[in-house]
């Protein structure tokens, strides 16, 4: 018998937030072609097949062992046509003809590259495209009218477009500390997002803030942002107020996705020598390391939603709301979970999946 021909048998369910999911798995040559193809469908905005391709390759990224034929797939969820067509033929060819053709392609090759700048968003990256705008370089020739996100995304392009390694993560917590504790003392301060999850590098640095005395959180950031500017800590902020809906009973639900908590996406200016394994070497004193970081601010009721709201990953998110909605009737958002009319409390994640009948999933396995 081949290792792993009972892949199938095993009973693998179909959402993500049902399994673990680590950050190394054993089927990366099929989860990096699935991965090109849903951001191509995501470029394109088209969610829908974005989405498919997120969840075939999720599922891939659960399994116990290396598929090595399209046989072991026999009786797992997740896999679509079109997916399975792509999954058997780099089993079988080492490539994928369309993942080929994806990633040479002139239109993905130029999407990625403007929605790599910080503050450009798809439609904008494509409407460029059409007018023959190709590259960075190629905006700024342009004399297109930026507004003040996109122009320090230019401005630091090549920066941003470093990853941001775990030590620069440190060294940027510290300081985010500094700030917070100068200005609210007992404030509590959360790395969240993929360095959370265990990841090494990311494209930012996440932080979630919440202070134990419900309140005082309140108008936080100007202050936060004012002391980071006084020490000459950021590059770039753009600060949003909390818009909290409320109800009879809790935080209401929110109307979208986007939550309404106090927020800060940043660029942050990191002197070199702060932290030990900075990919930038000489001449330092002419190096702007440029990292992006994105601070919130939830108040301590509502902690718990946050902080799983904002550990993800997207995919991982994404399903823990879909499992809410289609098998329990609950609605889950990062403030708060409705059974129908009734708010459910909760002071840790661990009560967050109890309520919502699932087995908890530890931030180092939800990389979905
Ligand atoms: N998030 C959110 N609302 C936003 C932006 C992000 O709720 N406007 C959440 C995402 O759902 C995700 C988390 O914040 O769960 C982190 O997002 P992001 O920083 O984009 O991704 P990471 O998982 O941290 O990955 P990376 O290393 O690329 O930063
Ligand atoms: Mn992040
Ligand atoms: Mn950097
Ligand atoms: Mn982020």
């Amino acid at each position: 018998q081949k290792p792993g021909l009972e892949l199938a048998v095993v009973s693998v369910p179909s959402y993500a937030c049902q399994r673990h999911t680590p950050l190394l798995h054993h089927n990366i040559t099929l989860t990096d072609a699935l991965s090109i193809l849903a951001e191509n469908a995501e470029l394109g905005e088209n969610e829908g097949r974005g989405v498919a391709f997120r969840r075939a390759a999720a599922l891939l990224k659960s399994l116990p062992q290396e598929v090595r034929g399209a046989e072991q797939l026999r009786g797992l969820p997740c896999l679509g046509e079109h997916s399975l067509r792509v999954i058997k033929e780099v089993l079988e060819d080492g490539v994928s003809l369309e993942v080929e053709t994806t990633t040479h392609s002139e239109q993905f090759k130029a999407m990625k590259a403007l929605t790599g700048i910080f503050g450009v968003g798809a439609k904008t990256a494509d409407r460029w495209f059409r007018e023959g705008i190709h590259t960075p370089s190629d905006l700024q020739r342009s004399g297109h009218t930026l507004n003040r996100a996109q122009r320090a995304g230019l401005q630091y392009y090549d920066e941003l477009n470093l990853p941001v390694t775990k030590s620069e993560a440190v060294a940027i917590g510290q300081i985010v500390e500094r700030a917070v504790h100068a200005v609210l003392p007992g404030a509590e301060i959360t790395l969240i997002g993929g360095f959370r999850r265990g990841k090494q590098t990311g494209h930012d640095v996440d932080f979630l803030i919440t202070h134990p005395d419900e309140g005082r959180e309140e108008g936080l950031m100007p202050k936060v942002v004012s002391w980071l500017e006084a020490q000459g800590f950021l590059l770039y902020q753009k600060t949003t107020g909390n818009s909290y809906l409320e109800s009879k009973e809790g935080p209401a639900r929110p109307a979208s996705n986007m939550d309404r908590f106090e927020r800060c996406f940043s660029i942050f200016r990191l002197n070199p020598h702060t932290h030990s394994d900075s990919p930038h070497p000489l001449p330092q004193t002419l190096v702007v390391v440029a990292v992006r970081v994105d601070l919130v601010v939830s108040p301590y009721s509502q902690f718990a939603f946050a902080l799983l709201g904002w550990t993800g990953s997207k995919l991982f998110e994404r399903e823990l709301r879909r499992w809410a909605v289609h098998e329990k009737a609950m609605t889950l958002s990062s403030h708060a979970l409705y059974d129908r009319k009734r708010y459910l409390r909760a002071s840790s994640e661990e009560e967050i999946f109890a309520h919502l009948g699932l087995e908890y999933i530890p931030p180092c396995d939800r990389n979905a």
